[in-house]
């Protein structure tokens, strides 16, 4: 789930695996360790907690070594504690395996090797698995974790040290990212090319059912049958200062103010301004696959899902197809109606979210035609669809997702834009659209501008139990990815729900200690949500709105307003957010919350 790095070379490898470790913290993580091959044995350090408190173990004692593995790790098996972090030994405790992901027949294996006098120090089940790895080894690491991963089913990404092979490293994926670093006379493997930036551009991605051999001398992919696959060797273009924090307090915040640039980046080259269209050749789709579509389902997870809503919006009132959102965890478990003139769509940020890519191959196996709106490059779920975008937002880094969510509407805008200009949607229409979207970064910037004034409401409102957002229309999902912002990061119970709706359940909890945030921009439904407004007002409850600039109605209703600019009725919700996500970003800091690695929650879920 979290982090895997590993190192084979000439130089002292705890230093380099701790770096590599630190550079991934912020993709969550409860417990760290590392594991050096030292002398005739195999060094293990771990320890529960953020990676300083391993820090502070090594100090008092660093084992020397120039090949070694380090983990991070985000617990599914056993709770958070010393005994259950990685790296894991076998019986003869001269192999360490890290583990990212999970062994689902685990406890099978545990019981035969149970039976057969093995005795487990953790509840994990990567334990089983450097147990069931040191069971079949006789002398030849390769061959026993390729023996081992015949046995097991699950997701994984593995890195493996053997005392008696001391200069080899195996690693193997299935279902987990896993990359390997060319340098110089020095190999690496990663979970996250961030580990590894520092040394090298050079990588080659596994796939699934690949496993790697690194020597000082060389590395060797295979898979479980075949000794030798070719891969190519990718050149990363992205530099280690784009995942800084850039000044910022917090990546979040740092995260948010980009956003003038990564919108920008993202409609970068797209739009055709003359045809009032899109150019989106990664798609994949000719014209005619465009208006074969009969219908569109978009499905991933979260923020991500929010996304979704809002394309869902746009495509059934431009494109006019048929769209329904589902969550990647619903669809991959049902029984979902697809077929060659469906186009499923997964939205993912970090492009790895177990439940995303499952879907995907569930759309793919039933016959449908599959895209990804993704920003991670290289990741599983863009080179499993058939065609896709990257959203190039740059690296999103803070847990919680802020430039990614704007991008993937942005996306979404584009690909309705391209199927409605197919369809029915007017050259003036389509023209008018572009116009709005070029018009989105700097609005953005001049949000962005106003932070203060978000700040100071925050500290208004930092000391809330609760509260509500409610949105109509294309603002309601604004409202469901406002609460989640706030539920995240600053830990307040937070609901979502599409204005009118409240008066059915939710207005039960309006009192004076609930502020309660609308979307209110002036649109088709402004009246409608005024009148909401009113019927919060009547009981009490705080409002805080965000409004059209030149709004002068509901100002007289509201605690507070913060006004956007006026942008095409299908495009406010990229304009909307931007406040809610520095709302719930002060409101955060205020409490004293880790805003960019908040409790329980990991940038990218590879798990189910
Ligand atoms: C966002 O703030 C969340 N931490 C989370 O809901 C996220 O959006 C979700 O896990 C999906 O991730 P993805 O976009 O990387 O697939
Ligand atoms: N399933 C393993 C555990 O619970 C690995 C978790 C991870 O991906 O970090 O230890």
């Amino acid at each position: 789930m979290c982090g895997i790095v590993g190192y084979v070379g000439p130089k002292q490898a705890t230093p380099i695996l701790m770096e590599g470790l630190r550079r991934m913290e912020y993709r969550g993580y409860d417990s760290a360790g590392v594991a050096i091959i030292n002398g005739d044995g195999v060094k293990v350090k771990k320890a529960a907690g953020k990676l300083s408190v391993l820090v502070e173990k090594l100090r008092t004692e660093t084992p020397r070594g120039t090949v070694g593995i380090g983990h991070t790790r985000w617990a599914t098996h056993g709770a958070p504690t010393t005994p259950n972090a990685h790296p894991h030994l076998d019986r003869s405790g001269k192999i360490a395996v890290i583990h990212n992901g999970i062994i689902e027949n685990a406890p099978v294996i545990k019981k035969a090797l149970q039976n057969r006098g093995h005795v487990f120090k953790s509840e994990t089940d990567t334990e089983v698995l450097a147990h069931l790895i040191g069971a079949y080894y006789e002398g030849n690491l390769e061959q026993a974790v390729a023996a081992a991963l015949w046995d097991v089913a699950g997701a994984y990404g593995i890195a493996v040290i053997s005392a008696d092979e001391p200069d080899v490293l195996v690693a193997a994926r299935n279902g987990s990212p896993l990359l390997v670093g060319v340098g110089e006379g020095e190999y690496f493997v990663a979970s996250d090319a961030s580990a590894i930036l520092e040394h090298t551009r050079s990588v080659v991605y596994l796939d699934d059912g690949e496993m790697v051999v690194l020597t000082r001398d060389g590395y060797r992919v295979r898979n479980l049958t075949e000794t030798h696959v070719e891969k190519p060797v990718n050149q990363i273009e992205w530099d280690l200062a784009t995942i800084e924090r850039g000044g910022f307090a917090h990546f979040m915040l740092k995260e948010i103010f980009e956003q003038p640039e990564s919108l920008h980046n993202t409609v970068r080259g797209h739009l055709l301004e003359e045809e009032g269209s899109a150019r989106l050749r990664g798609l994949n789709l000719s014209d005619e696959d465009y208006k074969r579509i009969n219908r569109v389902i978009i499905t991933a997870c979260g923020t991500s899902w929010h996304a979704g809503l809002i394309g869902e919006y746009i495509f059934e009132e431009m494109a006019r197809v048929p769209c329904e959102v589902e969550y990647a965890s619903e669809f991959r478990y049902r029984n979902p109606i697809v077929d060659e003139n469906t186009l499923v769509i997964a939205v993912s940020q970090s492009g790895e979210t177990a439940d995303t890519l499952a879907a995907v191959r569930e759309a793919k196996r039933r016959g449908a035609r599959t895209i990804g709106l993704v920003n991670v490059v290289g990741s599983t779920i863009a080179r499993e669809v058939q065609g896709g975008l990257y959203l190039r937002a740059g690296p999103e880094i803070g847990v919680a997702s802020t430039k990614a969510f704007n991008s993937q509407v942005a996306a979404l805008a584009m690909v309705a834009l391209k199927m409605a200009r197919l369809r029915s949607l007017s050259l003036l229409q389509g023209r008018q659209f572009i116009e709005a979207l070029q018009a989105l970064p700097a609005q953005i910037a001049k949000v962005l501008e106003r932070a203060p004034e978000v700040e100071k409401l925050a500290d208004r409102f930092a000391e809330a139990h609760n509260a509500l957002y409610l949105g109509r229309g294309v603002n309601f999902p604004v409202a469901l990815e406002g609460a989640l912002k706030l539920k995240e990061i600053s830990y307040i119970h937070a609901e979502g729900y599409p204005a009118a709706e409240m008066k059915h359940g939710p207005i039960a909890l309006i009192d004076e200690n609930m502020p309660v945030v609308f979307i209110a921009p002036r649109d088709a439904v402004y009246a409608k949500i005024v009148s909401n407004i009113e019927e919060v007002k009547a009981r009490g409850g705080k409002v805080i709105a965000i409004v059209t600039e030149g709004d002068s109605e509901i100002g007289r209703l509201a605690e507070a307003v913060f006004t956007i600019p006026p942008t095409h009725d299908l495009l406010t919700p990229i304009l909307a957010s931007v406040p809610l996500q520095l709302f719930a970003y002060y409101v955060a800091v205020r409490r004293g919350c880790n805003v960019d690695q908040p409790r329980n929650l990991a940038k990218s879920v590879t798990v189910e």
